[in-house]
């Protein structure tokens, strides 16, 4: 049985108490035993505040504030994250934790702020399709922007990520659910699988790609549990939001797979 795993885990008071979502199961026709690579899977710790633009978004478990999923900032009180990340909560169930490295340590450069209101895409299909996988979360107050706080650029209509593309964030850094977290934000290069070809490594699989999903990834690296919500970039724009994989992740047969943000980029402009 292979299991489809939305990118978002919910961290509690220690890693032996972390769960996560999985949405479905079901079989598909490839039985070939996945390669289980340490290391997002594949990754690096990232420089402190290479990626500014990511933030973390938590909500309160088991008395304490805990790392949900990933985020981007593209306004002073705007931030881009995944559907499936906050679609059963409402707005003050989240906080967003800005210009953050170690989620451990106070780095001083943290900026806490409280989400208004949450706006999902009205396309966005958890259990059938995965399909349109993008909220906005309207911050309660502005960030202060600064060099370790800064909004990310978004990609034109017309975009379509070629190349190597680099992703971020605080989740799974081993297919060993017992393996620690990470404190630190890792990063991770992957290229990009072509959607044509993507669609094909998924043809018989339980979901399927559709345009408003990009592939990256190949052999022991991509993005796993914990990462849902964080950006791929490419080119220096934000081409995707982290979304789902196969469970176990970073199997070189299945890419890791990324909400496009291309083909809705008039959505985010009207919000
Ligand atoms: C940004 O982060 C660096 C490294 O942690 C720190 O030295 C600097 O003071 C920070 N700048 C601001 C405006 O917080």
């Amino acid at each position: 049985m292979k299991k489809l795993c939305l990118l978002m885990c919910l961290w509690v008071t220690s890693a032996a108490d972390r769960t996560f979502w999985l949405v479905e199961s079901g079989q598909h026709s490839n039985n070939k035993e996945s390669q289980i690579t340490p290391t997002l899977i594949g990754g690096f710790p990232a420089d402190p505040h290479e990626f500014p633009f990511h933030i973390s978004l938590q909500t309160y478990k088991n008395g304490q504030w805990s790392h949900r999923c990933g985020g981007s900032i593209i306004s002073v009180d705007k931030v881009l994250t995944a559907a499936h990340c906050v679609h059963a909560s409402k707005a003050n169930d989240f906080l967003v934790i800005a210009g953050d490295h170690n989620l451990q340590k106070e780095d001083k450069t943290e900026q806490v702020v409280t989400v208004k209101s949450i706006t999902i895409h009205p396309q966005f299909s958890l259990q059938k399709s995965m399909d349109f996988d993008y909220a906005i979360l309207h911050l309660l107050s502005p960030l202060s922007l600064n060099e370790n706080v800064t909004a990310v650029s978004l990609p034109s209509s017309e975009f379509e990520p070629i190349g190597d593309c680099v992703t971020m964030g605080w989740g799974m850094i081993s297919n060993d659910a017992t393996a620690p977290l990470p404190d630190a934000l890792y990063k991770v290069i992957l290229p990009i699988v072509p959607r044509p070809i993507c669609k094909i490594m998924f043809q018989d699989y339980i979901v399927q790609i559709t345009d408003q999903m990009v592939c990256a990834g190949d052999d022991g690296r991509g993005s796993c549990l914990g990462d849902s919500g964080g950006a791929l970039v490419c080119n220096e724009v934000i081409a995707g939001i982290v979304s789902w994989s196969t469970d176990p992740c970073a199997q070189a047969e299945y890419p890791s797979v990324y909400a496009n943000v291309a083909a809705v980029r008039s959505w985010i402009d009207e919000q």
